[in-house]
């Protein structure tokens, strides 16, 4: 069945870092708004902003004080009513996180919970008596799951930092205080959500200790609370209480859901309109979020896990391909490590991803390729996830050099810096100096000098988008997907089927010629990167990344 999401082509926004629109050097509403021109000529049709909502800002907005209000920082409702106007002039919608695993500790709910042993809003939360924590269960921002409460035997639940304390799903009125501020936003104007760590509101309500797997002695809490059985009940309500009425598109950051659930969870009658896979985008962490233990990866890895993800899709339900979030490092700087700079190379993995089966997703900074920041010390990170990362590594056992590199490596700080937009001294973000250092040495890589630039990356994408929504609509957005056997190491062949037309995306990801038999004549290239490719009966050489569209001959 077609719907008007599978269409999208979705662009991420942090507010914090996109444009400062009232010289405090932290990025806003209005400044979203100033760039909806930029938006709409590179042909996006979808905006997703990471969360806007009144916070104290520990997590940058994933701990919300007030559902129904605007942080000050980011602007207010009646700026977030004129940017869903203005973007809705131009066909872009706006789309916001949902963030209802959590809230902030200074949510008033949670104020009252907290500081009255009888308010109705403790069951809100999850709170247990205890002469010490109930369990030993891991956050996964490091740290017990469980904080005291001052003066009681006490403890509340957090799955992330303390400041986050989780609320209760099980607690009906909890759900529908949720449900209608759902509502709310959607009355407003939203056309859907981006919904945040949602696999995460189920608990094993034994809450029994689990297996130490740490030096704190502590276990990482997902086995016991990421996807537990008796979440497609919530699930299940949340989707016919609120998204479903209104046709509302959702994306689930939905983490610890196993290949066989991809059609419960986002089905054609699933509780969400798609969820992000992170296989590929986490290959090289063990898990998660453990970014110490840094793994080894191939070409052929990568290649391995986008077909495998792809193949699990297709069968039963749709695709969000993406290579770049406010949680990830720079595609550029992770997938090309030394050939980051070579933007032949990084038009290559962007078209490796982007004509994938589903709706694609950019976020800020990637149509210019911008790639990871070096900081030289831990004092340089904002995140909190990356601070507790360094610590713990150490702990665990490695040099600080070790975890520094890593964090240059993996740190989420890497994609939260400044957009930029022109030369400038802060880049075009703001006039004075941003809350978040830019990348040094990279004054030239900005939007600016990308538009005159006829053979930029930024370019680059606007073609890619321009296609997607060409004649070859069809093929590129509903055609099947098959995978080519894999016979050229750092080679990715895919082909894309639409009735009885196909085109061949091939990609050579290396610094090497390539050559690949081919097993359909083809009839022409139709896109490509400006490396060169030639075509000999049915050989098809590849220069050192090249990446092309071919049309096969029906
Ligand atoms: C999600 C968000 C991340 C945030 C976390 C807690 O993983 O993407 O940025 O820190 O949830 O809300
Ligand atoms: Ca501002």
């Amino acid at each position: 069945m077609t719907h008007w999401w599978k269409d999208e082509i979705i662009y991420q926004i942090y507010p914090k870092s996109f444009k400062d629109s009232n010289h405090d050097g932290i990025g806003d509403i209005n400044g979203i708004r100033s760039k909806l021109d930029y938006l709409a000529d590179l042909g996006i049709t979808s905006i997703w902003i990471c969360p806007v909502y009144q916070s104290p800002m520990i997590d940058n907005g994933y701990d919300i004080s007030d559902y129904y209000a605007i942080d000050p920082d980011y602007g207010s409702v009646e700026d977030m009513k004129n940017l869903i106007k203005e973007a809705n002039v131009r066909n872009i919608k706006i789309i916001m996180d949902l963030v209802v695993n959590h809230t902030s500790d200074e949510h008033e709910w949670f104020q009252d919970a907290i500081n009255n042993s009888d308010s109705k809003y403790r069951d809100y939360y999850i709170f247990k008596e205890a002469d010490s924590r109930p369990n030993n269960w891991r956050s996964v921002f490091g740290g017990s799951v469980w904080e005291k409460v001052p003066g009681e035997s006490t403890y509340y639940y957090h799955t992330f930092d303390k400041k986050q304390p989780d609320l209760n799903w099980e607690n009906a009125e909890l759900r529908e205080e949720i449900y209608r501020m759902i509502r709310y936003w959607l009355d407003l104007g939203v056309s859907g959500f981006r919904v945040d760590a949602i696999t995460f509101i189920k608990k094993d309500l034994t809450y029994k200790n689990g297996e130490s797997d740490g030096v704190d002695g502590l276990v990482k809490c997902t086995t016991m609370t990421r996807n537990y059985p008796g979440i497609e009940v919530f699930l299940n309500e949340l989707k016919e209480e609120t998204f479903k009425p209104y046709d509302a598109v959702t994306i689930a950051e939905a983490a610890g859901v196993t290949y066989d659930q991809l059609g419960e969870y986002a089905g054609e009658d699933g509780f969400f309109s798609m969820i992000f896979d992170f296989s590929y985008s986490d290959l090289d962490v063990a898990s998660g979020s453990e970014w110490f233990n840094r793994l080894e990866w191939s070409l052929e890895d990568l290649f391995q896990k986008i077909e495998i993800s792809q193949n699990y899709l297709q069968e039963q339900s749709w695709g969000a391909p993406f290579i770049e979030n406010h949680d990830q490092q720079r595609a550029a700087s992770k997938y090309l490590m030394e050939y980051q700079d070579n933007e032949e190379a990084v038009k290559a993995i962007a078209l490796m991803y982007f004509f994938l089966r589903g709706t694609a997703f950019i976020y800020q900074g990637q149509e210019l390729g911008m790639v990871n920041v070096n900081r030289q010390s831990i004092n340089e990170f904002d995140d909190v996830s990356s601070i507790d990362q360094y610590y713990r590594g150490i702990d665990e056992g490695f040099s600080k050099e070790y975890m520094l590199d890593t964090l240059n490596y993996r740190s989420r700080d890497n994609a939260r810096v400044p957009m930029q937009w022109s030369d400038e001294q802060y880049r075009g973000f703001s006039d004075v100096e941003p809350w978040l250092g830019v990348v040094e040495n990279y004054d030239e890589l900005n939007v600016e000098n990308q538009m005159q630039d006829t053979s930029s990356v930024l370019n680059f994408y606007k073609q890619m988008i321009e296609l997607k929504k060409s004649d070859y609509h069809k093929i590129l957005n509903y055609g099947d997907i098959e995978f080519l056997e894999r016979k050229v190491e750092g080679v990715l062949l895919y082909r894309r089927t639409y009735e009885d037309k196909s085109l061949l995306i091939c990609v050579n990801l290396t610094n090497e010629v390539k050559q690949i038999e081919l097993e359909k004549t083809i009839d022409e290239i139709i896109f490509g990167n400006l490396v060169e490719s030639k075509l000999s009966d049915d050989t098809l050489t590849l220069y050192p990344f090249a990446a092309k569209i071919m049309k096969e001959v029906e």
